[in-house]
C-alpha cells in the first residue's frame, strides 16, 4: 500500500490561462481535476508514477475549453460531476457534501454557484483535516470568475450567489488551506488574475481586491464594473461539455493534405482558410481570402473569436508549424471542423497558378498617419500611443470597421494581422500593420497614455 500525497501535480495551459490537476490517492490510484481535451498529458504522468487515474473531476461545465473527463473516463476513470450539470452521457453527480471515501483521502463536494450555476468546489480531506481546495472557477488568485457566462440577464444574480458561496462556504476554511483554481493569469473566465497559479485561503482573505469590497452590493458592483469581451465560442462549448464531446483517445492525430483546386472549391462553399504561420510570413505571401492567426498559445482564443463556431477550416501553414500542438489548440475549444492542411502551403498555392497577396508591415517604431490598436480595452486603457484610435479585434470581427488608410498595431503583431486579414476579407487593403507594441514605441518617443 502507499500513501497519498494531497500536493498536486499542476498542468497549466497558459494560451487559455487554466490548470488542471493530478492527485496521487494513493495505493497507485490518482484523480485528475477539471482535465483538458487531451488525457496524454495525465496518462503519461501518471505512468510516470506507477498510477492509475480512476476519477476524473468537473468543478463546473466549462464555457472556454472542452471538458477531457469523457476521454479519461472512456479509458476507465469514473466521472464526477456536479449533479446539477445536466450531463447527458453517463456520469455520477454530485450535490453539496455527498463526500467520497477515496480509501485514506475524502472528497467533499462543495455548492459555490457563481461563476456558473451547478458548481461545485471539491474540499479534499485527511480525516477531518482538509488538504486541499480545488476552487475551479469560484475563488482564484487575486480574483474570481466572472459571473456573465451564461446570459447577461443573470450576471448580477450569480454575483450576488458567488458573493455567498465565497463568504459563506470558502472563506470559512482554515487560513493555511492551499487552494487550486482551475482559472488564472489569461483566462477570459477570471475578472481580472495575478501572476500565481495557487494560493491560500488566508493570502486571498489578505490579498484578494474583490474580497476587499465591504458588502455583497459594493462586490457585484466592482465584480461586475471589471468584466472585458470574451470569445463567442464560450457560448457554445457549456452545452458541448453538457451532452458530451466527441471523443479522439490519446494517440496523435494528423491532418489530411487539401489540394489547392479542391481548397478554392471549399472556399467557396463556406470554409475558412486560417492561416498560422509567423506574421512576416503571411505579410510577404498569402492565400486572399485567409485569415492570419499565428499558432502561438494565444491561437486558440483568436480562432474562437474570429472563426465562427462550427465552421469547417483549412490550414495553411509551413515547415516549422508544429502541427499535434495545432491540433491540441483547436480540439481545446471545440474546433472539430478542420479539413485538413493546404498542400504544399503558399508555394503549393502558386505552384498551382494562383495568385499570392502580400500586407504591408513596418516597425512601431516606423508608426505614421492613423493609428488604430487592436487589443483588449483594458490593454489600452493601461498605456496606449498617443492619438490611436481603438477597436477590440473581437469587435472589429463583427463589422465594427476602421477608415482606411490606417496603421494597426497591438502587443506584438499578431493580432493586428488578423485584423489586417479579416480588413482584406471586406475588401479594405490599404491598411499596414505594426510589428512590435507600444512599449516598443515609448522606449524611443516617450511615455504611453493611460486612461480610467
Ligand atoms: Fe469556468
Amino acid at each position: 500500500m502507499t500513501a497519498p500525497c494531497a500536493v498536486p501535480v499542476s498542468f497549466v495551459d497558459e494560451g487559455l490561462g487554466n490548470s488542471s490537476y493530478l492527485v496521487d490517492l494513493g495505493d497507485r490510484r490518482a484523480m485528475v481535476v477539471d482535465p483538458s481535451r487531451h488525457p496524454g498529458i495525465y496518462l503519461e504522468e501518471a505512468g510516470r508514477r506507477g498510477l492509475e487515474i480512476v476519477f476524473a473531476l468537473e468543478t463546473h461545465l466549462h464555457a472556454d475549453f472542452v471538458s477531457g473527463a469523457r476521454e479519461l473516463g472512456a479509458l476507465g476513470a469514473q466521472l464526477l460531476v456536479p449533479g446539477d450539470g445536466g450531463h447527458a452521457f453517463p456520469v455520477r453527480g454530485l450535490s453539496d457534501g455527498d463526500d467520497i471515501d477515496l480509501g485514506g483521502l475524502t472528497l467533499r463536494p462543495v455548492r459555490t454557484p457563481g461563476h456558473t450555476p451547478e458548481h461545485l468546489a471539491y474540499l479534499l480531506l485527511d480525516g477531518r483535516t482538509p488538504v486541499a481546495l480545488f476552487s475551479g472557477g469560484s475563488l482564484l488568485v487575486d480574483s474570481v470568475a466572472r459571473t456573465d457566462l451564461i446570459d447577461t440577464e443573470q450576471s448580477e444574480a450569480l454575483a450576488r450567489m458567488l458573493w455567498r458561496s465565497l463568504r459563506e462556504r470558502i472563506l470559512t476554511l482554515p487560513d493555511e488551506l492551499p487552494v487550486y483554481p482551475t482559472h488564472g493569469t489569461g483566462s477570459f473566465c477570471a475578472a481580472a488574475v495575478g501572476g500565481e497559479r495557487t494560493t491560500t485561503v488566508g493570502r486571498e482573505r489578505r490579498a484578494n481586491p474583490l474580497l476587499a469590497a465591504p458588502d455583497e452590493d459594493a462586490f457585484v458592483k466592482r465584480l461586475l464594473a471589471g468584466l472585458g469581451t470574451y470569445p463567442p465560442y464560450f457560448l457554445r462549448l457549456r452545452e458541448v461539455n453538457r451532452r458530451g464531446p466527441l471523443l479522439y483517445g490519446p494517440g496523435e492525430a494528423a491532418l489530411p493534405a487539401v489540394r489547392p483546386d479542391d481548397v478554392r472549391r471549399l472556399l467557396a462553399a463556406g470554409t475558412w482558410l486560417v492561416d498560422v504561420r509567423p506574421v512576416d510570413a503571411y505579410a510577404r505571401g498569402h492565400v486572399p481570402g485567409s485569415v492570419s492567426i499565428a499558432l502561438r498559445p494565444q491561437f486558440p482564443s483568436w480562432l474562437g473569436w474570429v472563426v465562427p463556431f462550427g465552421t469547417p477550416v483549412v490550414f495553411v501553414l509551413d515547415g516549422s508549424t508544429d502541427i499535434p500542438e495545432l491540433i491540441r489548440q483547436s480540439r481545446n475549444i471545440g474546433y472539430d471542423q478542420v479539413l485538413g492542411v493546404l498542400a504544399g502551403g503558399v508555394d503549393g498555392w502558386a505552384l498551382a497558378g494562383y495568385d499570392l497577396e502580400t500586407t504591408a508591415i513596418h516597425s512601431v517604431d516606423e508608426a505614421a498617419g492613423a493609428v488604430l490598436d487592436v487589443r483588449q480595452r483594458a490593454e489600452y486603457d493601461a498605456g496606449h500611443i498617443p492619438d490611436a484610435g481603438h477597436i477590440e479585434l473581437g469587435n472589429l470581427v463583427h463589422g465594427d470597421h476602421p477608415p482606411t488608410p490606417v496603421s494597426l498595431m497591438c502587443g506584438h503583431g499578431e493580432r493586428a494581422m488578423t485584423a489586417a486579414s479579416l480588413l482584406a476579407r471586406s475588401g479594405k487593403r490599404d491598411v499596414t500593420v505594426l510589428v512590435g507594441g507600444p512599449e516598443d514605441w515609448a522606449r524611443r518617443h516617450g511615455p504611453l497614455v493611460t486612461a480610467g
